[in-house]
């Protein structure tokens, strides 16, 4: 069947809406509602639709995002809004529109791509790999609550916070792999507080060093409590948002976290404090592998110089042989004539995030011919910190 793939118009934003309703199960207005926010970000010509014969049967969004790697904010297309009409799957139609997505990605300079599948397989055809987690995790509000002492002092968040909220955010996020550059339209969604949210920062010397957005909703018993939002400078200022949460015991029993990564609070709780609410990972494609690679930071200290040869079905410019060179913390891709190592386009995503070693990678496959010299070095270089993210899109 011949569909015309096209940037949609914002006329046609509505049957964008409705096709969300019906492809997620939301109810009305969400779908009126979803195309207000592409209209007012401006993000109308970045929503693909495929429209047989005039009408729009599926459709896919690309965001205006970075992806922190290594330090660095990577500019990163994030894909979402993913819907085919029932009556129209398993004809190709998400992995049409998926090329295109890729093609417009390059155009424009994205040179990456994440996405939270629901379904892995069609993106993973398309050079989409595991790239990281999104898991929603409870804690104990009574074992936050037995947390130590800070010297940061909590207060109600207010407008003229938001600028240092932003900054402080940018610094927690440029040190976890994963977490999103956020744009300004963004921001401007975050930090509008709905009925129910409440939003606290957490100050030393009168600089804010953290802040809390979070939800409550009243439940049978108490209510449930639920992060939006949470980034802190350091750990004395992350002890004050805990304990500020942990201060709700009376009415919620856990907290609920989205997107966290918990690894260095889990090392002041005891057993069974913090329970898996919901695992979910997210993948990534490699969109322009050259500039991808020198966008992103590597780790210092490691300097090497080795030869791949990567095999990207979809993008022929990914595809060849190259020289990865990486030195002073930054990497590089220059086209070569010979290479020992092999790797597919979704065994790099996973590379490049950092969620798979080459040592994981070379065990399923994924990477082939490299020597144990090179397997060190490529996971010396890109070590970290395990991916995580916690924006949904
Ligand atoms: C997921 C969805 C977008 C796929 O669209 P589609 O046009 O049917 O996908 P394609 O025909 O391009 O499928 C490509 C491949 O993925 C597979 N695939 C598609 N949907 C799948 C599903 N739900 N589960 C497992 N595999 C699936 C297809 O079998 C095909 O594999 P094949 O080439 O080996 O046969 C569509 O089912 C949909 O709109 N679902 C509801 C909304 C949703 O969940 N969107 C995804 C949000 S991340």
């Amino acid at each position: 069947m011949a569909l015309e793939i096209r940037s949609i118009t914002d006329t046609e934003l509505a049957d964008y809406g409705r096709l969300r309703e019906q492809g997620y199960g939301f109810s009305p207005p969400h779908g009126a509602r979803s195309a207000d926010l592409v209209r007012a970000s401006g993000l109308t010509d970045r929503v693909l639709g495929a429209f047989d014969r005039g009408a729009m049967v599926a459709t896919l969004a690309v965001s205006p995002f970075g992806q922190f790697f290594g330090g660095r904010p990577v500019p990163m297309g994030g894909v979402g809004s993913v819907v085919v009409l029932p009556e129209y799957r398993n004809q190709g139609i998400a992995s049409a529109l998926l090329r295109s997505a890729i093609d417009a990605m390059r155009s424009r300079g994205e040179v990456i791509s994440a996405l939270g599948p629901a379904t892995i397989g069609v993106y993973r055809q398309a050079g989409w790999e595991l790239a990281g987690d999104h898991c929603w995790r409870k804690i104990s509000t009574v074992a936050l609550s037995k947390l130590g002492p800070s010297v940061a002092k909590e207060r109600r968040a207010v407008g003229a916070d938001h600028d240092a909220m932003k900054r402080v955010y940018v610094r927690f996020a440029m040190s976890r792999p994963g977490m999103l550059a956020r744009p300004a339209y963004l921001w401007g969604q975050r930090l509008e507080l709905e009925a129910g949210m409440y939003a606290y920062v957490a100050t030393r010397n009168d600089a804010v060093v953290g802040y809390v957005i979070y939800t409550q909703r009243r439940a049978a018993a108490g209510y449930t409590l639920t992060l939006n939002d949470f980034a802190a400078l350091d750990w004395d200022a992350e002890l004050c948002l805990w304990a500020h949460l942990g201060a709700h015991r009376a009415q919620a029993s856990t907290v609920i976290t989205d997107g966290l990564q918990l690894d260095s609070l889990a090392m002041f709780l005891s057993e069974g404090s913090i329970a898996s609410v919901h695992d979910h990972q997210w993948m990534l494609r490699i969109v322009n592998a050259p500039l991808a690679v020198a966008a992103r930071g590597f780790n210092f200290g490691v300097n090497a110089s080795i030869g791949i040869r990567i095999t990207d079905p979809i993008v022929a410019a990914n595809g060849g042989c190259w020289d990865l060179t990486i030195a002073d913390g930054r990497g590089q891709l220059e086209t070569a004539t010979s290479a020992t190592i092999d790797i597919t386009i979704n065994g790099f995503a996973s590379l490049y995030s950092g969620l798979y070693s080459a040592r994981t990678l070379a065990a399923n496959g994924t990477l082939a011919g490299a020597t144990p010299e090179q397997l060190t070095m490529l996971d010396a270089a890109l070590s970290g910190p395990r991916p995580t993210m916690t924006d949904d899109f």
